[in-house]
């Protein structure tokens, strides 16, 4: 019996991941879910932004669906973002990030890359402190398990997607320590792997370029936490922007699926909130945690089927709605 822990959060988290789920029911009438709190809202009530019990949800089920959560713009004493506590504690060591180009909404046709991206180190430990009032210090951490999990994890991509070249993405130049230890760790496994795909290297800066200018010239890239986070964003412009783009925070047996967009306060509440993101992170769960490509592909059918046929999705105060009736009503009759 396949479990669920859908963890809602903040703004639209609460409005996108409800449409996922009823999603994933009609590809799996089986499935059973469990809701768990996490987030700024769960933080000011309870004081705690990730219950145990939400932990202990997760680990149960093995499987999560997460929406968004909200940060404060200043530092609360005792808060940290809930999915950087998730994916810590969780130990959702990798994050996939996939970029297509979607009819109706992308700029342009032909993209299909994959960023997989480092998710438990760098710049992401938390380590930041004060040496005088005018000096702060950020470390960052690199290590040779993380980076050969990481290494692992993307040769099985590889294999999967039939990736004909791998890109290493990092900035070896300045930071020869950490970002040479990454590349060379990342090489040395993807090497020993026998895959039918051609390993090369990018600096972070060139590859921002280059994901801009020729985004078709890249398959799967592989990079760091916080280099993977800003470009991530940066190439979720060619699927159609933030509110399309989705992810997977992917461990050992366990998996926590998230819309690449946040909380959205701007638009909380007014039914513009696009679920697109949201659904499509629900397909990565099916095809890469749970094995279900068969199931993955349908949910993805019925998005681009819809979007093919409305053209886009800038529906204004209708955007939640329309979008689920015409993703939902496809599923349906693309059943079996
Ligand atoms: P955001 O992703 O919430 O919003 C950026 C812009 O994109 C906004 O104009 C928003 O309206 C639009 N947008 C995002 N998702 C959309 C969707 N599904 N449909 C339609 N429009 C969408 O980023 P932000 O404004 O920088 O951050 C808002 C809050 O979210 C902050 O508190 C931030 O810390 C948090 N955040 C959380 C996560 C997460 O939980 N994974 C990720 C990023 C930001
Ligand atoms: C993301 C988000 C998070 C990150 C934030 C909310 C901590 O931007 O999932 O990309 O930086 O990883
Ligand atoms: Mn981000």
């Amino acid at each position: 019996m396949r479990r669920l822990c859908v963890i809602p959060g903040d703004g639209i988290g609460a409005e996108v991941t409800p449409i996922a789920v009823a999603a994933l029911r009609i590809l799996l009438p089986e499935l059973q879910t469990v809701e768990a709190l996490a987030g700024w809202g769960c933080f000011v009530e309870h004081g705690c932004a990730v219950p145990e019990r939400t932990l202990e949800l997760m680990r149960e089920c093995g499987a999560g669906l997460f929406g968004a959560v909200q940060s404060p713009a200043h530092a609360v004493p005792g808060y940290r973002s809930a999915i950087l506590t998730l994916r810590q504690q969780l130990g959702l060591s990798v994050n996939l990030r996939p970029v297509r180009s979607r009819p109706g909404i992308s700029p342009r046709p032909g993209i299909d890359l994959m960023i997989l991206r480092e998710n438990s180190e760098g710049l992401y430990i938390g380590r930041e402190h004060m040496t005088s009032p005018d000096r702060a210090i950020a470390e960052r951490q690199i290590s040779r398990q993380a980076c050969e999990i990481l290494a692992q994890r993307a040769a099985q991509v590889a294999r999967q997607r039939q990736t004909k070249r791998i890109t290493l993405v990092h900035k070896a130049n300045v930071l020869p320590l950490t970002c040479g230890l990454f590349r060379d760790t990342c090489r040395a496994v993807l090497e020993g792997q026998g895959l039918h795909a051609q390993i090369d290297e990018r600096l972070v800066d060139v590859a921002a370029l280059q994901l801009v200018e020729q985004p078709e010239n890249f398959d799967l890239v592989v990079t760091t936490n916080l280099f993977g986070d800003i470009l991530s964003d940066l190439a979720s412009y060619w699927s159609g922007g933030l509110a399309t783009a989705p992810s997977l925070n992917w461990g050992e047996g366990i998996a926590l699926a998230e819309p690449v967009h946040g909380s959205a306060p701007d638009i909380a509440g007014s039914g513009r909130a696009n679920p697109i993101a949201a659904l499509l992170s629900a397909a990565l769960l099916l095809r890469y945690h749970w094995s279900l490509p068969n199931e993955a592909a349908r949910l993805e059918s019925a998005v681009e089927g819809f979007l093919q046929e409305a053209g886009g999705v800038d529906f204004g105060t209708q955007t939640t709605e329309r979008v689920t009736d015409g993703v939902l009503s496809r599923l349906g009759t693309l059943q079996g």
